[in-house]
């Protein structure tokens, strides 16, 4: 019996792997290194001292998987990271993240339907509440208006995946909405290695402490909250990692469709996290307060009862986990996986 793991050697399926791995779980990764690399592999097996099979194929390429689902005929269930997530980018190239989101996903449905996979965890986002009808965000709380075609394609796939169970109740669908996934494996070997300039607080905070920026730009500072500045829920990505152990167990005795809050029910505002990051790493994080970032919210983290009394989940780490794990990866990787060694 083993998993497929799709976009496995990205940031959050690398660390999922690794959970799955040191547990004896047998992983088939797929990943087309459209934004990852393959040192994460080597990374990987130094951590587990286990290497995950590997398929470099796109998963919009039908005749690849095909050939991925009939070599290992032991395929039981599959996570599906693989997608495209950048927000700003997905309003530039709408057609692209359309593209590939949905295509991927039906492609690895039809795909797995054709040789009886009927299990699948997939990695949506806190994205489809849009801006909350309240905090904390309960799963039965309406989805809102997307922003952006990613949002969209969350939402969409959240929808499509929902249509199998009911054309085919012998589907197990667990939907995963994580809240603002941050932080890197202890060995400091894997973590996130976003392209250029990055868009997301996290990897900006660390690349400030690094000296690859001077400051860090605050993106408002009048929002409702309690201190102007915007308030999410950030998660230990190891943390998030395990929640797909525990989802796929569930969905493993289980058919239908089941969604999940994935987050640490604990909201912090951004200057919350630059004095949490200063405090943990003992370095200095300039900052200056900028405009509002278009489409930004107040307020969003999770109400995350449901994971505790179903999945038997919950959050083990804490901020300052978050800051001291993200700020070992940064520094023994200063350019990320660019030019890494094993
Ligand atoms: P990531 O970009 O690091 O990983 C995604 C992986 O999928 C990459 O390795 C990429 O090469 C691969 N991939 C993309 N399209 C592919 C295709 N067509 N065929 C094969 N491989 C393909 O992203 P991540 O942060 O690890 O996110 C994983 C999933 O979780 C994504 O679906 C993302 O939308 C979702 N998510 C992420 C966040 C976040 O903040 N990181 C928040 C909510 C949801
Ligand atoms: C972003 C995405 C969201 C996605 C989520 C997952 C946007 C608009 N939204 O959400 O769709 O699901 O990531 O990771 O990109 N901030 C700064 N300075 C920075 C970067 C961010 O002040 O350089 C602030 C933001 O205004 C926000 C907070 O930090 O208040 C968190 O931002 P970010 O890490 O980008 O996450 P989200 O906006 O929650």
């Amino acid at each position: 019996m083993s998993i497929l793991v799709t976009g496995g050697t990205g940031f959050i399926g690398s660390h999922t792997v690794v959970e799955f791995l040191e547990r004896g779980e047998d992983i088939v990764i797929v990943d087309n290194f459209c934004n990852s690399k393959p040192v994460v592999l080597d990374r990987i097996e130094r951590i587990t001292g286990r290497r995950p099979k590997f398929y470099e194929v796109d998963l919009c390429d039908a005749e690849g998987l095909e050939r991925v689902f009939a070599e290992n005929p032991e395929l039981e269930s599959c996570i599906h990271f693989a997608g495209l997530k950048a927000v700003g980018e997905s309003t530039q190239k709408p057609l692209l993240y359309y593209r590939n989101n949905f295509l991927s996903t039906l492609t690895l449905c039809e795909t797995m339907a054709r040789h009886g996979v009927k299990r699948i965890v997939f990695s949506s986002s806190a994205t489809v509440y849009g801006d909350p009808e309240r905090v904390p965000i309960r799963e039965t709380d309406r989805l809102g208006q997307t922003t952006n075609p990613y949002g969209e394609t969350k939402q969409v796939i959240e929808r499509i995946l929902s249509d199998v169970v009911k054309a085919d109740p012998a589907w197990s669908v667990s939907l995963l909405r994580y809240f603002n996934p941050v932080g890197a494996h202890k060995s400091g070997l894997i973590g996130e290695d976003p392209k250029g300039i990055p868009n997301n607080l996290f990897p900006y905070v660390t690349q400030v402490a690094e000296g690859r920026r001077p400051f860090l730009h605050v993106y408002g500072n009048d929002y409702n909250t309690h201190d102007g500045t915007g308030v999410r829920d950030y998660i230990h990505v190891v943390d998030l990692a395990r929640a797909h152990l525990k989802a796929l167990d569930r969905a493993r005795t289980v058919t239908g469709v089941e969604v999940f809050n994935i987050g640490t029910g604990v909201g912090y505002s951004v200057l919350d996290v630059v004095k949490a990051f200063e405090t943990a790493t003992g370095k200095k994080i300039p900052y200056v307060i900028d405009p509002r970032r278009p489409g930004d919210i107040d307020a969003c983290y999770a109400d995350p009862a449901k994971a505790l009394s179903i999945l038997g989940w919950q959050a083990e780490y804490d901020l300052t986990d978050m800051c001291r794990d993200a700020n070992r990866w940064q520094s023994m990787n200063p350019n990320g996986y660019d030019g890494a060694d094993a």
